[in-house]
């Protein structure tokens, strides 16, 4: 079988929302059968939680939705996930211009944002939930469930 489609979520600290969308889009292949044409992964562009697990309001919150992230572990962006990677996707401005100024530098896939997968689109980013209250990691959750329908068809149409 051909080398998989590699898909890289980017948030700030790779605690909250990169993990939660690199459990919630790993499920989705899961359910569709697609886990081996498909391999997901998550980063952070800042290195403060380099090696943590997910932060115990997004464990819960995505165990909530059946989803379990405890295992995953933060790591920082390099440059190199430019090549290695054919989606790379931000969950909002910042991360995505950060991102950019490296891709605009030496090439690569051309990071995008998440929530363009989202249908009718009424909002760009996923809003960061770290200093929030626990609604905030729901809102996360239902933000990146629907974008993962729009970036699932994507990829599909490129696999048939
Ligand atoms: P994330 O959330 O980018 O969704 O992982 C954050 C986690 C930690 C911090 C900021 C955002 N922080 O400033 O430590």
């Amino acid at each position: 079988m051909s080398d998989p489609i590699r898909v890289l979520f980017v948030c700030l600290g790779n605690i909250c929302r990169s993990p939660t969308a690199e459990g919630v889009f790993r499920r989705y292949l899961e359910d569709h059968g697609l886990s081996a044409r498909v391999a997901v992964d998550s980063c952070g562009t800042g290195n403060w939680h380099v090696g943590s697990a997910p932060d115990e309001r997004a464990r819960k919150a995505a165990a909530g939705r059946g989803v379990d992230i405890g295992h995953l572990r933060a790591r920082q962006f390099q440059p190199e996930d430019l090549e290695a990677f054919h989606y790379i996707l931000t969950m909002d401005r910042q991360n995505l211009a950060d991102i950019r100024d490296v891709w605009m530098q030496q090439g690569g896939t051309e990071p995008r944002l998440f929530l363009d997968y989202l249908p009718d689109n009424p909002v760009s980013e996923v809003p960061d939930p770290y200093y929030g209250g626990d609604d905030g990691f729901d809102h996360v959750l239902d933000l990146i469930h629907q974008a993962s329908e729009g970036l699932l068809a994507d990829i599909r149409a490129h696999l048939d």
